[in-house]
């Protein structure tokens, strides 16, 4: 049977209304456009909302990861990481001369902290850990606590997909087994501001650093001259403009609502593939943000799979293929690490469409369609 093609649905797009235009349209008249009083309200909702004491709103969320990366690494640390994320999550470590140390996944896509806690153990010249909320699931906060209390090792959570998530009573973002906590605010995340990400900390020293290097590394002090600054440290400009943190500050008013739709969306999923050959990643469960919805899906050709989706319209996307397998990577000498997890992950998973907009027919028809190629598949 071949389902005829209904809609064209992608597998993540913004929510944007009325309210957020108007919201942008205030201040894009107002004198100052560059990082001003809107971005300092900005960062102040983050704080409130995540339970953080410091958030540092900057251009995006790779520019996050970056200036996290300058304040808390040197060169040649050591830092164990995980191959299951977007590029910018080991980029960051590049870009600062550390070693990014591949660790292999768990089955839920999030990287592995008892195998993190074995390469410490062998490895007492790690650094940190920089491990990624995946598809908005955090990272297990009793064992980031633990890892803390024993290895004294620097923890960075990339929470890009997670605003809004919580883990055993602590929220994204809150930093309360962490040093630090960076969101990504690009249109397909949970609330958007175009281009746009935030760092949060409890270390007041962290955020000073993390405020300097935001702007060239450029200090002015109430004693200097109005004139006057010092560039004391190596910079960049990672500012956000004022317009794109009152669009942020509007989205985050609506983000438990856009969580609570992503949510919805998420258990109709799970209802509809019970008993079916197509398994969710994890099981249901209201503390992950739903930012993707992944599937293993058990096909011979993944490629046809994909194909055959994407030719009835059903937008789906593989997140992600291993990093250490890029060819930059392999240039640098990665690639042969023991990944069984992510490598068995990688041949069967499917991020399937997730929005808040997304209608309970367009989901019908996702569904109708991935059962229809899979049963398809097992007749042949
Ligand atoms: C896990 C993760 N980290 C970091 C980033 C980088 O964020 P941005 O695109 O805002 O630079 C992304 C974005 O896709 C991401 O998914």
């Amino acid at each position: 049977m071949s389902v005829a093609v209904k809609f064209s649905i992608p597998y993540g797009k913004q929510t944007i209304s009325q309210d957020d235009i108007d919201a942008v349209s205030e201040v894009i008249s107002a004198p100052l456009l560059t990082t001003g009083p809107k971005a300092k309200a900005f960062e102040e909702a983050i704080s409130a909302y995540c339970g953080a004491k410091y958030t540092l709103a900057v251009s995006n969320g790779t520019a996050a990861l970056h200036l996290a990366s300058l304040a808390l690494l040197k060169q040649g640390d050591e830092v164990l990481t995980t191959p299951n994320s977007f590029l910018a999550t080991s980029n960051a470590l590049l870009y600062v001369g550390a070693k990014p140390r591949f660790v292999d996944i768990m089955i839920d896509g999030n990287i592995d902290l008892d195998l993190c806690e074995k390469e410490l153990v062998k490895n007492p010249n790690i650094k940190a850990i920089y491990g990624v909320a995946f598809s908005g699931n955090m990272l297990n906060q009793q064992k980031l606590k633990a890892l803390k209390e024993k290895y004294a090792v620097i923890i960075l959570e990339d929470n890009a997909h997670a605003i809004g998530a919580t883990q055993a009573g602590v929220k994204a973002g809150s930093c309360e087994n962490s040093d630090c906590s960076i969101f990504s605010f690009h249109p397909v995340k949970n609330m958007t501001t175009g281009e746009g990400g935030a760092i949060t900390t409890n270390s007041q020293a962290l955020y000073e650093k993390l405020l300097t290097l935001r702007n060239h590394g450029m200090v002015k002090t109430p004693e200097m001259a109005s004139w006057e600054y010092e560039m004391r440290d190596l910079g960049f400009n990672y500012r956000i403009t004022d317009f794109q943190s009152a669009l942020g500050i509007n989205q985050l008013k609506k983000l438990d609502g856009f969580l609570e739709k992503r949510r919805a969306i998420a258990r109709r999923y799970h209802e509809s593939f019970k008993g079916t050959k197509i398994r969710p990643l994890y099981p249901y469960h209201d503390g992950s943000a739903y930012h993707l919805f992944v599937v293993r899906v058990p096909y011979h050709d993944k490629r046809e799979l994909y194909e055959k989706l994407l030719a009835k319209g059903v937008g789906v996307q593989l997140h992600y293929m291993p990093i250490n397998k890029q060819p930059y990577y392999q240039s640098l000498g990665y690639g042969d690490e023991k990944t069984p997890v992510m490598d068995g992950y990688f041949e069967e998973a499917l991020s399937l469409p997730l929005y808040p907009l997304l209608s309970e027919g367009e989901q019908d028809y996702v569904i109708e369609v991935i059962l229809d190629i899979v049963n398809d598949y097992d007749t042949i």
